[in-house]
C-alpha cells in the first residue's frame, strides 16, 4: 500500500468526523501528564492528523518509539496475522514468536539471554532484581549497591525513580528503594571514588546503571573514554555493567544499540519503546555468565506474548531488510545540519545542538526566559510535534523511516516557530 492511499484513508474515514471532548477526558483519566491541547487520531508514516482534520509531522513518534511511524504496512499485516492465528498464551509453555524474537536480538546484539516484559520502566526492574541476586550469589555483597548518574531516567515504578538520578521523579514518593547512589554522568573521577568510598563493611557497589546517551536528562552523548574506562572498571572488579537502551536502542541512533557508539559491550542491557514499533514490550537482555534467574524468580503475564512477539520480530526485521539505520544516519546528519544552520542565526538563544542519528536535541541558553516548551507549541502551531527534554533541550526523535522532504520540511517549520518565539 503506498503512503499516499494510506493518507486518504485516514484523512476520509468517518471516525474522523466523530467529536473529541476534553472535558470528558479530563474527568475520566488522571492527570499524571500535563497535556497539549490537541487530540490525535491517525497516523500515516510520519504524518498525524489531530481530531479537526489538521495535519502535523509527528517528530515525537510517541517519543522515540514508533520505529516504522505510523500504520506501516509491515506492521499492519504483521498485528492482523498475528491476532488471527494467536495473540496471547502463559509463558508456562513454549512461545515459538518469543524464541525467534529472542533470537534476532541475541543474533545483532551482544546479548545471549533475553527475559520480555511491557516497557521500559519493566525492563529496567529486571536488571536491578538480577543485578542484585548476581551481586548476593556470586560477588557474595550483603548490601548491594547500584550506581547511576545524575540527569539519568529509568522509568516511573519505585525502584525505577529511585534509579533515576533526578529528584523531581522522587518527590512525595519516599520512602524510596534503598541500593542506589548517583554520579555526575561521564565524569570517571566521581565514579572511581564512589566504588572506592562504599568498598567497606557489607556495602559495595554491584552494578553500574547508565544510559548510552541521556534522553530524557537532556540528549546528552556518552563519551567513548569515560565508557571504555568504566568497562575496564567492571572487568577489573567484577561490577556488572547495565545500559538502559530503552530510548536509544533499536536503530534509533544510526547504529542498532547506543553501546556500539562507545566501542564497548555492557554485561546487561534493555530495550522497549522503538523495539515494538509502538507495541508495548520490553526486554531484558544479558550475557550468559549473569543470567542468573532460575524458575519462578521473575515473571510477567503479558510479557513475550505471542501478539508483541510476532509484530516487534516484524519491526526488526524490516529494519534490517529495508536498511534503516542507512536512513537514520543520512537524516540524522540533514537534521542536525539544519538545526546547526538555525542555531547560527540565533545564537543568543540556542546554546548547542547534539545527539546521534534520529535523536537531537537542541539546547537554549540555560539564563534567558525562553524554554523548550515554547518552542514546542509554537512548532505545534506551524505543524510539527517536538518533545521537551528537560527545560532548556528541544528534542527531535522522528520515525526512523522519515524522508529527506520532512526533514527539510520540518526545518522550515522550526525556523517559523523559532522565529515567532524570538519576536
Ligand atoms: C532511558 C529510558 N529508560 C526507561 C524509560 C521508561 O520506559 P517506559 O516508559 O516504557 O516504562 C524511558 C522512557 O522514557 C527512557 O527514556
Amino acid at each position: 500500500m503506498s503512503s499516499e492511499t494510506l493518507v486518504q484513508q485516514t484523512t476520509n474515514s468517518p471516525e474522523a468526523e466523530k467529536a473529541f471532548s476534553k472535558e470528558n477526558f479530563d474527568q475520566a483519566v488522571m492527570s499524571t501528564y500535563g497535556r497539549f491541547p490537541l487530540a490525535l487520531e491517525k497516523g500515516a508514516g510520519s504524518l498525524v492528523w489531530d481530531t479537526e482534520g489538521k495535519q502535523y509531522l509527528d517528530f515525537v513518534a510517541g517519543i522515540a518509539t514508533c520505529t516504522l511511524g505510523h500504520a506501516h504496512p509491515v506492521m499492519i499485516e504483521a498485528v492482523t496475522k498475528q491476532i488471527q492465528k494467536l495473540h496471547h498464551v502463559s509463558n508456562l509453555y513454549y512461545i515459538p514468536e518469543q524464541g525467534e524474537l529472542a533470537q534476532w536480538l541475541i543474533e545483532h546484539s551482544c546479548g545471549e539471554r533475553v527475559f520480555f516484559c511491557n516497557s521500559g520502566a519493566e525492563a529496567n526492574e529486571g536488571a536491578i532484581k538480577l543485578a542484585r541476586k548476581y551481586a548476593h550469589t556470586v560477588l557474595e555483597i550483603e548490601k548491594p549497591i547500584i550506581v547511576t548518574a545524575n540527569a539519568s531516567f529509568h522509568g516511573r515504578t519505585l525502584a525505577t525513580i529511585t534509579a533515576t538520578g533526578q529528584p523531581k521523579y522522587q518527590k512525595n514518593f519516599n520512602p524510596l528503594v534503598p541500593g542506589f547512589h548517583y554520579v555526575p554522568y561521564n565524569d570517571i573521577r566521581a565514579m572511581e571514588d564512589i566504588i572506592s568510598e562504599l568498598d567497606e563493611g557489607d556495602y559495595r557497589v554491584g552494578a553500574i546503571l547508565l544510559e548510552p546517551l541521556q534522553g530524557e536528562g537532556g540528549v546528552r552523548p556518552g563519551d567513548v573514554a569515560y565508557f571504555q574506562k568504566l568497562r575496564q572498571i567492571c572487568d577489573e572488579t567484577g561490577i556488572l555493567l547495565i545500559f538502559d537502551e530503552v530510548q536509544v536502542g533499536m536503530g534509533r541512533t544510526g547504529k542498532l544499540w547506543g553501546y556500539e557508539h562507545l566501542g564497548m559491550e555492557p554485561d546487561i542491557f534493555t530495550s522497549a519503546k522503538g523495539l515494538g514499533g509502538g507495541i508495548p514490550i520490553g526486554a531484558l537482555i544479558s550475557k550468559k555468565f549473569c543470567d542468573v534467574f532460575q524458575p519462578g524468580e521473575h515473571a510477567s503475564t503479558f510479557g513475550g506474548n505471542p501478539f508483541v512477539c510476532g509484530v516487534a520480530l516484524s519491526v526488526c526485521q524490516t529494519l534490517e531488510q529495508e536498511n534503516i539505520l542507512a536512513n537514520v544516519v543520512e537524516r540524522g546528519a540533514q537534521l542536525r545540519a539544519g538545526l546547526h544552520n538555525i542555531a547560527a542565526q540565533y545564537p543568543q538563544y540556542i546554546n548547542e545542538v547534539r545527539g546521534w542519528g534520529l535523536i537531537s536535541g537542541m539546547e537554549l541558553h540555560p539564563e534567558i526566559s525562553l524554554v523548550a516548551g515554547d518552542i514546542v507549541k509554537a512548532a505545534m502551531d506551524e505543524g510539527l510535534l517536538l518533545v521537551p527534554a528537560g527545560p532548556k533541550v528541544v528534542r527531535f526523535v522522528p520515525p526512523l523511516i522519515v524522508t529527506a522532504q520532512e526533514v527539510k520540511i520540518a526545518l522550515q517549520k522550526l525556523d517559523k516557530a523559532i522565529a515567532t518565539v524570538t519576536k
